[in-house]
């Protein structure tokens, strides 16, 4: 029997990658079928000097259409708990562990659909490389594709969230929820419950910051 050779997009990074040249190499990615429902590739975006590196699934309707992650309602989720975090928007880079948008019709509306274990593992080369390039000292991972995509498909957000876990990409790794999942509480309560644990969550993530700046 021939083995099944998976495609990734490894074969694409370029050598001495920037985010630059990342960047345009992903733009013609196809290593997975996800380019073609997508508009565009939606790379991850931020300094490369950032300290904190957020990934997330995968990019929404709003992101799909500007080309840049985390832009639409979870985005402004995520803004609103950085700053009462106290972690500076501009010390974060962001991205997902799947760039093309993967969605079905629903009326009118496009909805989500989970990226497959194929399509992460197609996409994982574009992340690894962002992190080599950026070196940050702190990944946190947002919710379970995420999550389980870095950490293993044992790992379970809902027991292990907000704590540090060990992993080779970076010296603080945190997983949490995904800020869409705080957009769909039931209720007020239970969304503003949610959003205040995210930010705690976040929270130790800026004391581990400035601790290791003073550490410097
Ligand atoms: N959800 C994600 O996981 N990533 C985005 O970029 C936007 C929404
Ligand atoms: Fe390439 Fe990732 Fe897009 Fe698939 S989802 S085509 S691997 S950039």
């Amino acid at each position: 029997m021939p083995k099944l050779i998976q495609a990734t997009a490894a074969p694409l990074i370029p050598p001495s990658p920037t985010l630059k040249t990342l960047h345009e190499a992903a733009v013609q990615c196809r290593a997975c079928d996800l380019w073609k429902l997508g508009t565009q590739t939606v790379f991850g975006e931020g300094s490369r000097h950032s300290r904190v590196m957020m990934v997330g699934e995968q990019p929404g309707d709003k992101e799909d259409l500007a080309g840049r992650p985390f832009v639409g309602p979870a985005g402004a989720v995520l803004d609103k708990a950085l700053a009462a975090a106290g972690i500076d928007r501009k010390d974060v880079y962001v991205t997902n562990i799947v760039k093309h948008f993967k969605w079905e019709p629903r009326g009118k509306r496009r909805i989500h659909k989970k990226p497959n274990a194929a399509q992460i593992t197609a996409c994982r080369p574009w992340l690894d490389a962002e992190i080599r390039v950026v070196q940050p000292e702190v990944v946190i991972l947002l919710g379970a594709t995420a999550a389980q995509g870095v950490l293993g498909r044992d790992f379970r957000v809902t027991q292990h969230r907000g704590e540090w876990v060990q992993s080779s990409i970076a010296t603080y790794v945190m997983a949490t929820v995904h800020p869409s999942s705080i957009l769909r509480a039931p209720d007020d309560e239970s969304r503003h419950e949610e959003m205040r644990k995210f930010i705690d969550d976040l929270k130790k993530v800026a004391a581990q910051i400035r601790s290791n700046r003073k550490a410097a």
